[in-house]
């Protein structure tokens, strides 16, 4: 029989244990809002049906990991796990020097102590939150170079996470001296989760190796971006993911990873490196703070789970099912009437709160008040990212600082929401379209002087 190929992409897997969602009413919803401050952080988890927060740690482990779990091996020192987790991360990165930790920022934290001198300078694509801060605060210097196709929002381009490779160039040609070493990080979650060319990657080595400049790679969501690499560049329409990712990382002098995303674990990270001088070094420092070597913060139990995770993450048709997933999602917020950040990314769905609330200035929060708005009418906690997250106040003048874009991020966990959930929740999104202009602006009532989305108190402006 002749048939069009199915627009339905099914998820991959049959539910075998499942959690009921918390389910509430808009007005135990404001409630909620009015105790928590208007901070999407500060609500309990039993108050949110659709937990966007963040795809990190939050994924669905396979009956395969829950099994390896019970055979973890909990010995201090050269557990079997240990070797599992070892053998599993160098298959796929080809680095034979492997160091667990508990989670991404403390291989952030362990890479910059060991190898960034106070001044130094360190360039990525778009360094994270967390790794700009492991930088500066060992006195070193985060630069970030994103490619310029970044600048616009709607700008369809397949590979805007790449760095930007003229400005590298001229960094290099100014002040290679000064340069400790670049993470490039896949797919760059700092842009809207957008993936990094093979070209990139590997025009990006050739230059540094000019200078002998080690070049890391910041692992997180290294599947997704291996598999728009099949999707959209040249000649590797034919190749397995492995295959690609292994092709990405034979470049590199070394990979960080946070296991919580493309590791589906719920904790861990690591660090896979080429020179063992270096590993050593890592390995007498490790011991001060995170743990022996063959553990580094991390039962056997988790090790084995991210073992088999990394492996499982490879598979062509969940990939696809993932990333279809996230842009059918977005497309329906997009057909609601709202302005999104394309193309879509592989682990989230951006909404430009900026463009979708011109009635709001940018120190009258529209990020805040859109995921303030979500959260009450759909039950949906999200994360702004705008002014409230990448501004600044200067305490000296008191002066608010805006930043460049306001975003509102719905990261999706793997394999946890089901498109029924999808569809409920783009359905709400239609119905508070023709409203969201009506939406109003939030005042900062309380900040700390350092990462003040967290803990900041609000109230909206009328
Ligand atoms: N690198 C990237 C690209 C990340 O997205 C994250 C975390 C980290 C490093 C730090 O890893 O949390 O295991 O210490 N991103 C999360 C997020 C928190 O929501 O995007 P971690």
């Amino acid at each position: 029989m002749e048939m069009p190929k199915p627009k339905t992409i099914f998820e991959p897997f049959r539910i075998k244990v499942v959690e009921p969602l918390p389910i509430t009413n808009p007005a135990q919803r404001l409630q909620a809002l009015k105790k928590a401050h208007y901070n999407l952080f500060t609500l309990p988890a039993d108050c949110v049906t659709f937990d966007l927060l963040t795809d990190s740690g939050t994924s669905a482990m396979s009956s395969t990991q829950w099994a390896g779990m019970m055979v973890g091996d909990e010995s201090y020192a050269g557990a079997k796990s240990f070797f599992r987790f070892a053998e599993s991360i160098s298959d796929i990165t080809g680095h034979l020097q492997v160091i667990p930790t508990h989670q991404g920022r403390s291989a952030e934290a362990l890479l910059t102590q060991a190898a960034l001198k106070p001044g130094q300078v360190v360039i990525g694509n778009t360094h994270f939150d967390t790794t700009r801060a492991n930088i500066e605060s060992k006195g070193g210097i985060a630069l970030d170079l994103p490619d310029p196709s970044t600048q616009d929002s709607s700008r369809e381009e397949p590979f805007k996470g790449n760095i930007d490779l003229a400005a590298l160039r001229a960094t290099l040609a100014e002040r290679a001296k000064d340069i400790a070493f670049l993470i490039m990080t896949v797919t760059n979650n700092s842009v809207g989760g957008q993936p990094v060319s093979m070209e990139n990657i590997k025009k990006t080595r050739e230059l540094l190796a000019q200078h002998k400049i080690p070049l890391f790679i910041d692992a997180a969501r290294f599947a997704e971006n291996a598999f728009f690499i099949k999707r959209r560049e040249r000649g590797f329409e034919h190749r397995s993911i492995k295959s690609i990712a292994q092709e990405m990382f034979s470049y590199s002098d070394g990979v960080l990873m946070s296991a919580k995303k493309d590791a589906f674990g719920n904790i861990g990270g690591f660090l896979a490196l080429r020179d063992e001088g270096l590993a050593q070094e890592i390995r007498s420092l490790m011991v001060i703070t995170e743990g022996f070597p063959t553990y580094g913060g991390l039962a056997g139990r988790d090790m084995e789970a991210l073992a088999i995770g990394l492996q499982e993450i490879l598979d062509e048709d969940y990939l696809s099912y993932r990333i279809r997933s996230t842009q059918y999602f977005g497309e329906g917020i997009e057909a609601a009437g709202f302005k999104v950040v394309k193309p879509f990314g592989g682990h989230a769905v951006y909404i430009d709160a900026g463009q979708s609330l011109p009635h709001l200035k940018a120190l009258e929060y529209p990020g805040q008040s859109l995921s303030v708005a979500l959260y009450e009418h759909i039950g949906i906690r999200s994360v702004e990212v705008g002014s409230v997250m990448l501004g600044r106040k200067n305490w000296e003048t008191g002066e608010e600082l805006p930043a460049p874009k306001e975003l509102v991020r719905l990261a999706i966990p793997r394999r946890v929401y089901t498109q029924s959930h999808v569809d409920y929740m783009i359905e709400i999104f239609g119905y508070i379209a023709p409203q969201i202009r009506n939406l109003p602006g939030y005042r900062i009532d309380y900040q700390p002087q350092f990462l003040r989305h967290f803990t900041a108190r609000f109230s909206p402006l009328r």
